[in-house]
């Protein structure tokens, strides 16, 4: 028998959604039939730009990928105002907190994030044989900055600060934000994973001005979101050059496939695709708080691409009863939520379908 390291051997594993594979082997249907709403993918797809720019690269696909991921470096360095040496891109922004996780967490290190909020964090922190301190969300499901606040010692090292949160699709106030990021000893690193950044609702400060006014922040911003390049598994991390050059020691060489720099850079060229994510997606939230208000359900407005919703029935049974019909969603238990569910918002004719379930599934609760 070989062991792992202990660090390792204590791990939980990492459970993500059911897959679109998993759940058509289980009930029978065919991939393609199957709607997955359970992962906060994009539901519109990609640009068209993105599937020509494939095509018309492919020439290059034999080649190793460019490392300094060149192009969509530029193409960032004009968007945020930074210089190239404030960026670095990963296999998702999985890859990055993992590298942060391993430049910045060591034995005993406290590290503080909200509970409930993304679940890789908890990985990394152990695997670093960091110290976990959770933070229970407010009574409406925020992010508790004072209660983070309050926990920060001589051994905090990081704080994994989801903004907006997964799973609860809540917005630190920007005031807040600024405030909080200020008190912070700047010896503790602050990770602004902004993965949903782009779907807040209403305005917003540009964080980017806290990572240059602040050495102890890392933004870190995906493709797979509003962009809808999820599978491409393209993210970036933007930070001071001295993070940046540290986290650089640890990645893995060539981590970005040529594919991904390419749909990247050709889907930050289509601002009507972006903006027409961001419009739907709001307008199909709109249409999921009616239908939950008219069926008296309680739920968390949304600053993501997923919603929040209570039915106090277990979420095993809910998500099997979907599951049925062709559609994953996500249990709240997943997440410590007992009876609530996290639904990704996904097109019209979809939300309409799920809202068709759900009325099902409420009124079998009511029967018994
Ligand atoms: C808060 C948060 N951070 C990071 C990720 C991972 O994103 P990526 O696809 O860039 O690895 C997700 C994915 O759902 C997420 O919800």
């Amino acid at each position: 028998m070989v062991y792992a390291k202990e660090s390792v051997k204590n791990l939980p594993e990492y459970k993500p959604a059911r897959s679109i594979a998993e759940v058509s082997r289980k009930y029978g249907f065919p991939e393609k039939d199957l709607i997955k709403l359970a992962g906060n993918e994009n539901r519109w797809g990609c640009s068209p730009n993105v599937l020509k720019a494939i095509n018309d690269n492919n020439a290059f696909f034999s080649y190793y990928p460019d490392v300094n991921a060149t192009r969509l470096r530029e193409k960032l360095v004009e968007k945020h105002n930074v210089s190239g040496e404030n960026l670095i891109f990963g296999n998702g922004s999985f890859e990055l907190l993992t590298l942060i996780g391993e430049v910045y967490i060591g034995k005993g290190d406290e590290v503080i994030y909200t509970d409930p909020s993304f679940g890789w964090y908890l990985n990394v922190t152990l695997k670093n044989e960091g110290t976990v301190i959770k933070v229970p969300v407010t009574d409406r499901k925020g992010v508790d900055t004072k209660g983070i606040l309050a926990q920060i010692s001589d051994r905090t090292k990081v704080i994994w600060l989801c903004n907006p949160n997964n799973p609860t699709g809540t917005v630190i106030p920007p005031d807040e934000l600024i405030s909080f990021v200020d008190k912070v000893p700047k010896n503790v690193l602050i990770v602004l994973d902004e993965a949903y950044i782009d779907f807040i609702d209403g305005e917003y400060i540009d964080t980017v001005d806290l990572v240059k006014n602040h050495d102890n922040v890392i933004s870190l911003r995906t493709f797979s979101k509003t962009y809808g390049l999820a599978s491409f598994r393209i993210g970036y991390g933007i930070a001071s050059k001295d993070i940046i050059k540290n986290l650089l020691k640890v990645k893995l060489p060539i981590n970005i496939n040529y594919a991904a720099q390419i749909a990247a850079l050709a889907a930050m060229e289509d601002k009507e695709f972006f903006d027409n994510v961001i419009k739907s997606n709001r307008k199909e939230l709109k249409y999921y708080y009616k239908e939950f208000d008219s069926l008296g359900l309680k739920f968390v407005p949304s600053n993501g691409n997923f919603v929040l919703v209570y039915t106090g029935i277990d979420g095993e049974y809910v998500e099997n009863e979907f599951a049925k019909s062709g559609i994953i969603i996500r249990k709240g238990e997943e997440f410590g939520l007992d009876g609530w569910l996290r639904i990704s918002v996904g097109r019209s004719e979809e939300n309409i379908k799920v809202i068709d379930i759900l009325k099902k599934i409420l009124s079998e609760a009511e029967k018994k």
